[in-house]
């Protein structure tokens, strides 16, 4: 049973009673990023991160405009879309932003009344619902805006049988280097601009019926140099969980605002991906080249122990390996956790990966925020965008 089921179990639906019940949803379907070369990125994401084949549709398939490969990882679908033509959406999206993340597309039972409810409370239509169809049935989906030019898409696939979306045909490669071990989506983190984070998170509450269920502020989120503020927002079921961050005062420049100056708006900062043994992991992905953030200091080892209180005994891994590999470690009161962020994944510093591995806790890391933002802070001084 995966991880993000078991929440309900431990009674978080408790947290979650307030939220709606307006827009249910299923889970994550897939996630769509725009990219420069999907060909590329397609590779990337087998060999670095384990990534398998599943779905292509471009020239071959009857499109004219683009090309888009469809990669899997357990529950973990992504979709890499590349414009065959400067004059199109897709192309103006790249050239803007770089690559990035488009589309977050959200499992439901019903795509009309999903796209009804969101936008009738306010969301900017992006796609008005549409099916989709061939020989294994059919697909409706809709879309609306959130953040930046960032878009939720319902997805309705209760009446397919096929790979992945009406139009794809199954990607059959020679090449299929081996999975690294990771399940599922456990988070995606929006950054905003100043002064927008309450409006955001107001937007996820009366839009998508989503709870803000935990909040950070400037006082636990800063060190030396600069601060953000965060808030998470949660759908009914706990299963969809989005932070949300906003720049805050400081010293210098916080890295939220380097997102925001070189996605040139707001859009997806981090995919949290759940491994179940985060130690394997981080091993194969280092071993194919994925980049982390340098590790924080001994003393940040040292108080580990401290840190677990309770849940010290039931740790199972060795402080020593998790150093080696950088892996970060918080607790809360339900349990504790392992994570590791790695460098952006583009050129540009705007989109990053982290690794977790949750051991009961359901907090996101706020021990570690000061640790990572310091590592952060120091990739930003080589950038000179601190
Ligand atoms: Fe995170």
């Amino acid at each position: 049973m995966s991880k993000e089921v078991k929440n309900v179990e431990y009674g978080l639906e408790k947290i979650f009673e307030g939220a709606k019940d307006f827009l249910p949803l299923l889970g994550t379907d897939y996630v769509e990023f725009y990219v420069g070369n999907a060909k590329q990125s397609a590779h990337y994401y087998k060999t670095a991160f384990g990534f398998q084949s599943l779905a292509y549709a471009g020239l071959e398939t009857g499109l004219k405009d683009r090309v888009s490969y469809v990669l899997k990882q357990d529950k973990i679908r992504i979709v890499l879309t590349t414009a065959l033509k400067s004059s199109s959406p897709i192309g103006e999206h790249v050239k803007k932003h770089g690559d990035g993340v488009k589309v977050i597309a959200l499992w439901v039972e019903d795509a009309r009344k999903s796209f009804e409810e969101t936008t009738k409370r306010g969301a900017k239509p992006f796609m008005e619902p549409t099916v989709e169809k061939d020989e294994f049935g059919e697909v409706v989906r809709s879309g609306i805006y959130t953040y930046g030019e960032t878009v939720h898409m319902f997805v309705e696939r209760k009446n397919y049988k096929g790979t992945f979306l009406p139009g794809f045909k199954e990607w059959k490669s020679d090449y299929n280097p081996t999975p690294v071990g990771l399940k599922f989506i456990d988070h995606m983190v929006g950054n905003v601009g100043w002064g927008e984070m309450n409006a955001t998170v107001k937007w996820y509450e009366e839009v998508m019926g989503f709870v803000n269920f935990l909040s950070f502020d400037d006082k636990q989120i800063t060190t030396e140099y600069s601060a953000l503020m965060s808030k998470v927002m949660s759908n009914g079921n706990g299963r969809i969980k989005f932070p949300i961050n906003e720049p805050a005062e400081g010293k210098k420049k916080s890295q939220i605002e380097e997102y925001i100056d070189f996605y040139e708006s707001q859009g997806v900062q981090h995919l949290a991906l759940a491994t179940d043994d985060i130690i394997k992991t981080v091993n194969e992905l280092k071993a194919r080249g994925v980049e982390f953030l340098p590790p924080p200091p001994q003393a940040y080892y040292d108080e580990i122990p401290k840190r677990l209180g309770t849940h010290r005994d039931m740790m199972k891994e060795d402080i020593k390996e998790l150093q080696k590999l950088s892996i970060l470690v918080d607790a809360d009161e339900e349990g504790y956790l392992l994570q590791i962020f790695t460098k952006p994944v583009e050129d540009r510093p705007t989109l990053f990966y982290e690794i977790i591995q949750r051991m009961g806790a359901k907090g996101f890391g706020a021990g570690n925020f000061k640790a990572l933002f310091e590592s952060i802070e120091r990739e930003q001084a080589k950038r000179g965008t601190l």
